[in-house]
């Protein structure tokens, strides 16, 4: 969602920040804004819509200058006008701020300490601006901290003031911000990718600090003005992973990373000669990891069906009942947690609001946790007792396709090394360690079939509605799909299990509304077989995924995509690509905006 991108030091601010903007683009949102000061003038420029609006609009304006922030705002309070973007002003227009997360009490706080200011927003965010005005004696820090005590809520928060020139104040809590340490120069931004061109290295604020950053250097302090220091991180990531490397969308380029990031997730982490797997980050002993005797998968959307790949590998490798729990209705419900419970968050960006309150929920009430996560330093990582990285690199198209895979296949690793600290035999360890190192490969050949699979989508794109059937592994396969196709191609797709079609859905079908049913040689191919003989009876256009050399499923239809076999509990992996590709060239041939689809945020950090 909202994205933040703040410099101060020795280079013009105004590129540096236009350039973090179109970084931060990927996030979703719907106008953005930039202020920059300079010798005792503070300029501020805002746009609704495209960050290409706002760099037309900034060359009306001789900015110079080297601090400044910058925003990038997904509507929460207030509707998308130029009015509501940020930054946001006092009465004086000397302090400029951006904000992220939700002021709560705007409204009290605006009746009881504020009636003598002007507002020219409907944003809760102004109030802020306002509230530090109040508070403002000559120093920037101390008026941050004295209106943040008022405040009920989440903020990320950047803030400069036009009479303390070489000054950014930053506060966090419960929004992330991280500081970038480059030469002579700092970032401040709500993720890393905006400052990857300059530097990697970073420190991340937790909840309740405030920085106070200058051209000279920074201090971090508490909110009551304590002052603490913390370590430097080096990140891995870096600008070059965050391009589009030739590929026309970040997403296809994404699906196309796949064989090459799954090693990174592989990487160190299989021991073949054990038949098993090691991840370092897990923090529990043999005997721990032999007490659990139940495991709680917590997420939301691709990340939910990632789990529920990883809730068949744990029950049948590890035999430990595992349950995927979306993390909205999780956070709401009265969960059975113990200290035999061991939970996951898995989350891509580590920044999702529902999966971090309720792998907190989960902590307050005993359980081990644990966070799957793609981005570094994100707070589900920071806030998990351990976990690991998936190592997807920046996912940056808002439909997640690498980081599925790399879920899976760290869901996959864990349910090994469970399996052989609990009953797994070592043969069948051994198996699976050789099977996903064969998957990179694999994966390759799926890809080798995107036109083919493009031209599929040209022949069914005349149609409003699709089902998308599989069974056992096949079934997160299925929802995976469904949402792709759902998200980026704004067509109406539903996902059920082969078996349930008959139970109501089948009622649906017609040759106007095709079926993608996923036909794969495992234990319920024929089951499966069956599913899709009523379909075609019911002269429903079915497309198929079926296993090379398996000319039966030309008998079904002549749409098949064939994929490389591998073991069961491997097949998403493999079979999800040629779904992801197909949602990717029929919304690229509707001419859909494929990276950032309307009403989708990559970070969704409101509830
Ligand atoms: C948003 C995105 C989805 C994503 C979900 C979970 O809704 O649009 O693509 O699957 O959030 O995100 P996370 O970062 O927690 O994996």
């Amino acid at each position: 969602m909202c994205g933040i991108i703040g410099y101060i030091g020795t280079k013009e601010a105004l590129p540096i920040l236009i350039k973090g903007l179109r970084r931060l683009e990927y996030r979703g949102y719907d106008s953005a804004g930039v202020a920059v000061q300079d010798k005792g003038v503070l300029q501020r420029v805002r746009a609704v819509g495209k960050i290409d609006n706002l760099a037309e609009k900034v060359k009306d304006h001789d900015i110079g200058g080297t601090v400044g922030i910058a925003h990038t705002r997904w509507a929460t309070h207030g509707g998308v006008t130029e009015e509501n973007a940020h930054p946001h002003v006092d009465c004086s227009g000397d302090l400029a701020l951006v904000h992220n997360g939700i002021i709560e009490n705007y409204r009290e706080l605006k009746e009881k300490y504020l009636a003598k200011h002007i507002f020219q927003s409907q944003t809760d965010t102004e109030i802020l601006a306002h509230l530090i005005e109040e508070n403002y004696q000559g120093d920037l820090r101390s008026a941050v901290q004295s209106a943040l005590a008022l405040v009920q809520g989440t903020y990320g928060l950047v803030a400069m003031h036009r009479k303390e020139p070489n000054k950014i104040v930053a506060a966090r809590l419960g929004s992330p911000l991280v500081i970038g340490v480059g030469d002579h120069e700092y970032f401040i931004a709500s993720d890393t990718s905006p400052m990857l061109a300059y530097t990697q290295k970073v420190i991340f604020l937790d909840d309740g600090e405030l920085a106070e950053i200058s051209k000279e250097g920074f201090e971090i302090f508490t909110l009551r003005d304590q002052k603490i220091s913390k370590p430097t991180e080096e990140i891995t990531w870096n600008e070059a992973e965050a391009q589009t490397n030739g590929f026309p969308h970040f997403m296809l380029k994404e699906i196309f990373d796949q064989p090459t990031v799954i090693k990174d997730a592989l990487r160190g982490r299989l021991i073949l000669e054990d038949g098993s797997a090691k991840l370092g980050g897990l923090n529990m002993t043999v005997e721990e990891i032999q007490s659990i005797k139940r495991v709680i998968l917590i997420a939301c959307g691709t990340a939910s069906y990632a789990a529920l790949v990883g809730k068949n590998a744990f029950e049948r490798l590890a035999g430990i009942p595992t349950t995927v729990e979306i993390a909205s209705e999780f956070r709401y419900s009265d969960p059975i947690i113990d200290r035999h419970t061991l939970v996951f968050g898995i989350s891509q960006s580590g920044e999702t609001a529902d999966t971090l309150a309720a792998i907190r929920e989960a902590k307050r009430k005993g359980a081990y946790v644990r966070g799957i996560v793609n981005v570094i330093g994100s707070t589900i990582a920071r806030e998990t007792d351990g976990g690991t990285y998936i190592h997807a690199g920046p996912e940056l198209a808002v439909a997640s396709t690498k980081a599925y895979t790399n879920m899976i296949a760290v869901l996959l690793m864990y349910a090994l090394e469970f399996g052989r600290s609990n009953r797994l035999a070592i043969a069948t360890g051994e198996r699976l360690v050789r099977a996903l190192q064969e998957i990179p490969e694999k994966m390759k050949i799926v890809l080798e079939q995107s036109d083919t699979i493009k031209k599929m989508a040209e022949k069914f794109k005349k149609y409003d509605d699709f089902f998308f059937l599989g069974r056992g592994v096949n079934y997160p396969v299925a929802l995976e799909g469904s949402l792709k196709l759902k998200e980026i191609s704004y067509i109406h797709s539903e996902a059920y299990p082969g078996g349930e079609m008959k139970h109501g859905p089948i009622a649906l079908l017609s040759k106007d509304f095709p079926v993608f049913a996923l036909l794969t040689k495992n234990s319920l191919y024929d089951k499966m077989r069956s599913n899709i003989e009523e379909i075609k009876a019911r002269g429903a256009p079915i497309i198929l995924i079926a296993t090379e050399g398996d000319a039966q499923a030309l008998a079904l239809t002549d749409n098949v995509i064939y994929v490389p076999t591998t073991m069961e509990l491997l097949e998403p992996l493999i079979n999800t690509i040629p779904l992801q590709l197909f949602a990717y060239h029929m919304a690229v041939l509707l001419g859909k905006d494929v990276d950032r689809p309307r009403n989708l945020a990559k970070s969704v950090t409101v509830e």
